[in-house]
């Protein structure tokens, strides 16, 4: 049937990249697509009453603020986490939110075991029949403290942990979801780290460019598959007020850890309390956990973006788009790589990134 819509709708692209790709081409890049989003992935009822999740890296942060949100949306949620202290006061918090006891379910997991992972796996469909959403969230970090030729010991926990655990997670959780047939969404937690790779904690950078890769990989496959109604998405926190970095000093500093130094959702330089850890951070730009779920959940409520970049206090998305092209560029021009933070472009790079407004 003739669709007058269709046609005019590829009149104008076709006209709009016929534009684009003339000026381009005068400026001697290379062509580029339309900046326009895919089409909606079915996420129908998926973030809803009695549907479940399973949540891995749950004890704080990013993975607690989830948690909480989804049983105030009434679903069921598996807290799967190595530190089960941590897991088992999360769950507290949920039961006095309102969560019947029975909706929500501790399990000690450390991701970086498959065992484990498949433990969590069979223990989630024997508490909720289903899994509508998982979420691979569990990381660790060391503070730039760990470069490209040192501490193989803090590689290989960190290689384990964000990005082997996040496989294990899709390894051991996604047949069965796909058994379901209904829709059901794999979040993996990447970061802006994996993306632009700013010197200096270089294995966490090379785990979370794993994650975007293996996340991106996942997306295309499920998307791929004639009927399949499982989809991916890729969350991208920028700086959050969460646990992450006293758990990276208390790891890497050991017995010289000063917990009255400790800057976290719990505490600030001694003083434990949620509200004042979080006002601190807001201050110097961070977000809090829930900022992240907001933008997370929208997105998975709309079925896109599969890029979930989230801003924070200090950075736009201007900014965040600028340094993502900054850092294509270098490959694009041939430049130097992380030609931001080099000698020879570090004061261009000051004066373009002016214009990220
Ligand atoms: N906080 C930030 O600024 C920030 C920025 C970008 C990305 N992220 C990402 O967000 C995710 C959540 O981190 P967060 O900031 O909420 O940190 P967090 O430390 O508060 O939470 C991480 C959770 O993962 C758990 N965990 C660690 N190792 C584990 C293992 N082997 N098995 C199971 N659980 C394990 C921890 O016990 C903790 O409960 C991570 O993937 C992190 O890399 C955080």
């Amino acid at each position: 049937m003739f669709d007058l819509r269709s046609v005019l709708l590829g009149a104008g692209l076709g006209a709009a990249t016929a534009l684009l790709l003339g000026a381009r081409r005068r400026r001697g890049l290379p062509p580029r697509g339309l900046p326009r989003q895919a089409a909606p992935v079915d996420t129908t009822s998926v973030l809803s009453a009695g549907k479940a999740a399973v949540i891995i890296g749950s004890g704080s942060g990013i993975g607690r603020a989830a948690a909480l949100r989804c049983v105030a949306l009434g679903m069921k949620v598996m807290l799967a986490d190595i530190d089960v202290a941590d897991a088992t006061a999360v769950r507290d918090e949920c039961i006095a939110a309102g969560a019947p006891p029975d909706t929500v379910v501790v399990q000690p997991c450390d991701c970086t075991r498959e065992e484990q992972v498949r433990a969590a796996q069979v223990a989630a469909y024997k508490a909720f029949g289903r899994v509508h959403l998982l979420m691979n969230n569990a990381a660790v970090q060391t503070n730039n403290r760990c470069g490209p030729y040192e501490h193989p010991d803090r590689w290989r926990r960190i290689l384990d942990t964000n990005l082997f655990g996040v496989y294990l997670g899709g390894l051991c959780f996604v047949p069965h979801m796909l058994d379901q047939e209904e829709p059901a969404v794999v979040v993996n937690t990447g970061s802006k780290q994996g993306i632009t790779m700013p010197p200096g904690d270089t294995a966490y950078n090379v785990s979370k460019a794993g994650v975007k890769v293996l996340t991106e990989a996942l997306q295309h496959e499920l998307r791929s598959t004639a009927g399949c109604k499982v989809s991916a998405f890729l969350l991208v926190p920028g700086c959050v007020n969460t646990m992450i970095r006293t758990r990276g000093d208390k790891w890497v500093e050991g017995a010289d850890f000063k917990p009255d130094r400790a800057k976290d959702e719990r505490e600030y330089n001694g003083v434990r309390d949620r509200a004042y850890a979080a006002q601190k951070w807001a201050e110097r730009g961070a977000w809090q956990p829930e900022q992240v779920i907001d933008e997370l959940f929208d997105a998975i409520g709309a079925g896109t973006p599969f890029y979930v970049i989230c801003q924070d206090g200090e950075t736009t998305r201007a900014m965040d788009d600028g340094r993502i092209q900054w850092a294509a560029d270098d490959v694009l021009y041939r430049r130097a790589p992380l030609s931001r933070w080099s000698d020879d472009f570090r004061t261009e790079y000051a004066e373009i990134a002016k214009r990220f407004v």
